[in-house]
């Protein structure tokens, strides 16, 4: 299951990729927004960002217009590791290296075409299991 969060500015691509995931098989949660009326970008990414943290959700997937204010607020909820992604490099990366749990694109930075390759690059890449990226990423958790 993924959590999806977006506001306004990320509505539009929200919804093809939730057709996108829809075509590949995967389920998902929509945290909403539910249309392009302005709203709040971290009431979006802190109710996704907790389901993912609570286990309910395997991944999450959150999109603002940059992609900033959202993986910035999905971040603050322990647990999270929420990566802005703009290309499929640091989408694959993220995962070998990090376990990120959640990904954050800006839609009016990327075209929809590249967004959905960063979407599956994201949820394709398994992490590395390497014992130096399990150490860091145990040193972000303990804040150290
Ligand atoms: C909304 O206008 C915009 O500020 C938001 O989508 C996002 O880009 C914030 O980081």
């Amino acid at each position: 299951m993924i959590a999806l969060g977006c506001d306004h500015g990320g509505y539009e691509l929200m919804q093809e990729v939730k057709a996108h995931l829809t075509k590949r098989g995967f389920e998902y949660k929509d945290l909403g927004c539910y249309g392009t009326e302005a709203v709040d970008y971290p009431e979006y990414g802190r109710a996704a960002a907790e389901a993912v943290a609570s286990g309910e959700c395997e991944y999450g997937i959150v999109i603002c217009g940059t992609g900033i204010g959202i993986s910035i607020s999905a971040n603050k909820v322990p647990g999270i590791r929420c990566a802005l992604c703009s290309d499929c490099f640091s989408a694959a990366a993220t995962k070998e290296h990090n376990n990120a749990n959640m990904l954050a694109m800006g839609a009016r930075v990327l075209g929809p075409g590249l967004a959905l390759k960063i979407v599956d690059t994201f949820l394709d890449t398994p992490f590395s299991n390497d014992e130096r990226h399990i150490r860091r990423i145990a040193k972000i958790e303990k804040g150290e």
